[in-house]
């Protein structure tokens, strides 16, 4: 079995023996007589077992025990005596003794507890990883990040869950810093903590001030009894502190103290009062400006931005457009008895290339809006929010490349035609000639699709060049 153990005995002839009996076993086995040398072993490498003598010249097995604890915690450590007391053997398992032998043993009798102590630290680690893996599942399976950009952010904030770095997340509304925010908490080691949620921008000074630290009893009218604050309500957790763009100077000296030293005052009270909370802040507003501005304070934009995380808004990261659809589809049709709808392939295009300018929250209600009013098997254009329509009315195909997925034929059409009627500038000859068709043929299209394509000033040439619709009327 896989192992790596170090035994400590003063007497050389019986180290030697339990290193042999162990290593017979498949263990690594390093023997050390001098206690103070086998300290030095386990501060230069992990050992899974310590087996160590209780009695011995230079250090007691206690000593060993606890300098071992404090050397590598994770090290069991099982004490060996021929002195049977009771106490001593008490004693080493308070001070976290894995067990302990009694002299003379059976090599029967340290081969079975070996192993036990081995098979119940793998067992362990096992269990460990698991949870975290879960863990780290289930806080982010609910987020979608398809594209590069959006991947990076996840990949920074797996790795600030880890640590206990303040995190200062930053992005557009709507672009999920409450979502990451949450994930963060969730797989982070206070993931059993409470976590608190308060919206800097929602409250007056005062009223969040006292929301933040609590009050005493009568510090302002109205406050009939003491009160514990939001901060006190995260201890051993979190606090996520959104819209901190918008705290007062004066607020932000307090965030300051306690985001340094953990200390706080209640409102009205002069007892210092301590905490221990993780802070994850997040704003839409730049705090640069602010700062140049002199309303941000310098020392707290350094202290919250250890970990800057910002999250680019939906129509720079395109590819995870798709998926956040299917995602709210899946999600919000969950337990409908009707048949599963998506949406039809013009809609569905219409959704990819607008803007979204209330990024991923437009889009989730977006696709809410579109379940609501569709009556059909499929959701459809008109299904959609105005906002879309709307793009979708005053949209110019002509300056993208036509991409034939997704796409019915006549749209495939209308787009070329759009297409080469942008590079002949309009004029129905040529732009006839780039589809192979006839000039008759092209003005009948453009009549039935209703297009129409501004020409460029700086072309100016013969009568076939004003608006697609005045030049088929001629
Ligand atoms: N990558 C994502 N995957 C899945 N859902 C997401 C993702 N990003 C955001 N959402 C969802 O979009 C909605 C808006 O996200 P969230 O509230 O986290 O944004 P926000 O940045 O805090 O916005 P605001 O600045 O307006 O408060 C939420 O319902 C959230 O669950
Ligand atoms: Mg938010």
């Amino acid at each position: 079995m896989d192992g790596h153990i170090l035994i400590i005995e003063d007497e050389p002839k019986m180290g030697k023996i339990l290193q042999r009996v162990l290593a017979r076993e498949g263990y690594e086995v390093v023997f050390a007589e001098d206690p103070v040398e086998g300290l030095n072993l386990l501060r230069a490498e992990p050992f899974h077992v310590l087996l160590t003598d209780l009695k011995m010249p230079k250090l007691s097995g206690i000593e060993v025990l606890e300098q071992a604890k404090a050397i590598q915690p994770e090290c069991d450590v099982i004490l060996m005596t021929a002195f049977a007391s009771v106490e001593s053997a008490v004693e080493a398992m308070k001070k976290g003794a894995f067990d302990y032998l009694i002299k003379p043993f059976a090599n029967e009798e340290l081969k079975i507890l070996v192993r036990r102590v081995i098979e119940t630290k793998s067992l362990k680690e096992e269990n460990e990883q698991l949870k975290v893996q879960l863990d780290q599942h289930a806080s982010f399976e609910n987020i979608i990040a398809v594209s590069k950009p959006m991947r990076e952010v996840l990949d920074r904030v797996r790795k600030v869950a880890a640590s206990e770095a303040s995190v200062l997340l930053r992005g557009a509304s709507g672009t999920g810093k409450e979502i990451l925010a949450v994930a963060i908490h969730r797989s982070s080691a206070r993931r059993n903590g409470p976590m608190i949620k308060v919206n800097c921008g929602a409250l007056p000074e005062t009223l969040l001030e006292s929301e933040l630290f609590g009050h005493a009893r009568g510090a302002f009218t109205g406050a009939v009894g003491a009160r514990k604050g939001l901060f006190e309500a995260a201890h051993g957790g979190t606090i996520f502190l959104d819209e901190i763009g918008e705290v007062t100077p004066a607020l932000q000296v307090k965030l300051l103290r306690i985001l340094q030293e953990g200390e706080f005052q209640r409102v009205g009270e002069s007892e210092t009062r301590k905490v221990n909370v993780r802070v994850i802040a997040a704003t839409n507003r730049s705090l640069e400006e602010a700062m140049q501005a002199g309303t941000f304070r310098s020392d707290l934009y350094f202290r919250l931005n250890v970990v800057p995380i910002y999250i680019p808004p939906l129509a720079e990261r395109r590819e995870d457009i798709p998926a956040l659809i299917e995602h709210f589809l899946a999600r919000l049709q969950k337990g409908e008895k009707r048949p599963k709808r998506a949406f039809s392939p013009p809609a569905f295009d219409v959704m990819v290339h607008y803007d979204w300018p209330g990024n991923v929250r437009e889009l989730e209600n977006a696709v809410e809006h579109a379940l609501v009013m569709g009556e059909g098997e499929s959701l459809e254009i008109p299904d959609l929010p105005l906002a879309l329509q709307n793009f979708h009315a005053k949209r110019d195909f002509a300056d993208q490349p036509v991409i034939f997925d997704h796409l019915t034929l006549e749209e495939i059409e209308k787009r070329c035609i759009l297409n080469a009627l942008r590079r002949a500038n309009n004029n129905h000859t040529r732009a006839a000639k780039l589809l192979g068709i006839t000039r008759r043929t092209l003005g009948y299209r453009i009549q039935k699709y209703g297009l129409e394509v501004a020409k460029a000033k700086d072309e100016e040439e013969g009568p076939s060049e004003k608006t697609a619709l005045s030049d088929e009327e001629r």
